[in-house]
């Protein structure tokens, strides 16, 4: 039928009219497939132990290592903005190897719970790297060559009910041992934390765009001693290997993850557009401190419109597929939404 439609315009000699739609403001509007809602994004923090004043994330201009005080300040003007969903990082100042202490993160989230109680949706980060003096997301072995997947997934689990108890919304394991969602969830039942969502980085590919946020998180995998291994080539996901994206995302459906989530973003449009339409669940979508420095830096050189850039991404992060959007811009998507959707 279209084809006999086309020939009839051909026909008579007027070309298919695709630019009506584009003609002006109102009509664009009226034919957009999807409008991105505010309401859709998390914005991350850093909390850092052992700092005196927040000092700025490079490249990450608004984005801050916070200290615990400057950290509440920053969620009271973000709630005002309208500003309402976080992913916490918490940041202790002491690395180790075992006897891993959580206090001082439990500490920042109960405070954070008594301000602003259900006004704010916390979600935690939770893994290893910043707590290890290695930067690795999970325990090694003594010979230093293999990330421990049993004793890293326990530690986990234990760090996420910790956090559960001091009172998050949400946990978001982001270390990509084996296994993990089901433990994390299993543990939260058993003490009787029911109604905690646990977002899981399911397909989390390793990545340069990392970058920023190892300086933000204080969390580079470091070799030297006897540990062998410099990178997280191990544990995180291969850019070539779309099956093991999908495989991991069923896994985490199965063992209980209630969000999923791709990482970095721009980079995996394809693979947030097929395990979106493979799984039925809410999909997230990390737009990493690499990606976000990026746009930053060309804009500050004059080459780019940053706001604009940003809302482009992130339509096609929605167009591919996500639900929410994880961003370091998230904090000023309502105003440049309002001003560049439309
Ligand atoms: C730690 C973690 C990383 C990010 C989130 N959690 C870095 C990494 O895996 O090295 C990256 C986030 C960003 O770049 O904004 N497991």
């Amino acid at each position: 039928m279209a084809d006999c439609v086309n020939h009839a315009h051909h026909n008579i000699g007027a070309p298919i009219g695709l630019r009506r739609m584009r003609q002006n403001q109102h009509v664009r509007d009226l034919a957009r497939e999807f409008w991105l809602s505010p309401k859709q994004f998390i914005q991350p923090l850093f909390v850092v132990d052992g700092i005196k004043e927040r000092e700025v994330v490079p490249g990450l201009d608004g984005t801050y290592r916070d200290t615990p005080d400057s950290l509440l300040k920053q969620i009271e003007s973000d709630l005002k903005n309208g500003v309402s969903k976080f992913l916490l990082f918490g940041v202790p100042a002491e690395k180790r190897e075992d006897n891993f202490n959580y206090d001082f993160v439990t500490q920042q989230i109960q405070a954070i719970k008594k301000r602003f109680g259900h006004d704010v949706w916390l979600t935690m980060d939770v893994c290893l790297c910043s707590n290890t003096s290695y930067g690795h997301c999970g325990l090694i072995n003594d010979e230093g060559d293999h990330i421990l997947n049993e004793e890293s997934s326990q530690e986990l689990a234990r760090q996420a009910v910790e956090y559960a108890q001091a009172g998050v919304d949400s946990v978001a394991p982001s270390d990509m041992m084996d296994g993990r969602v089901g433990l994390i969830r299993e543990s939260l039942a058993k003490a009787k934390l029911d109604r905690t969502v646990l977002m899981s980085y399911a397909a989390k590919f390793r990545s340069q765009f990392y970058g920023p946020f190892r300086v933000a998180a204080d969390c580079a995998p470091k070799s030297g001693n006897r540990v062998q291994l410099n990178d997280r080539a191990t544990y995180q996901l291969d850019a070539a290997r779309y099956q093991d994206a999908l495989a991991c995302a069923e896994r985490d459906d199965m063992e209980g993850a209630d969000i999923l989530m791709v990482k970095p973003g721009t980079p995996y449009l394809d693979i947030i557009a097929r395990l979106s339409a493979a799984i039925p669940k809410p999909w997230a979508v990390y737009q990493v401190s690499g990606e976000c420095a990026g746009i930053n830096l060309a804009a500050r050189e004059g080459l780019i419109n940053r706001k604009a850039a940003y809302v482009e991404l992130w339509t096609g992060f929605k167009r591919a597929g996500a639900d929410i959007i994880i961003s370091y811009g998230a904090r000023d998507a309502a105003q440049w939404l309002a001003e560049l959707q439309g």
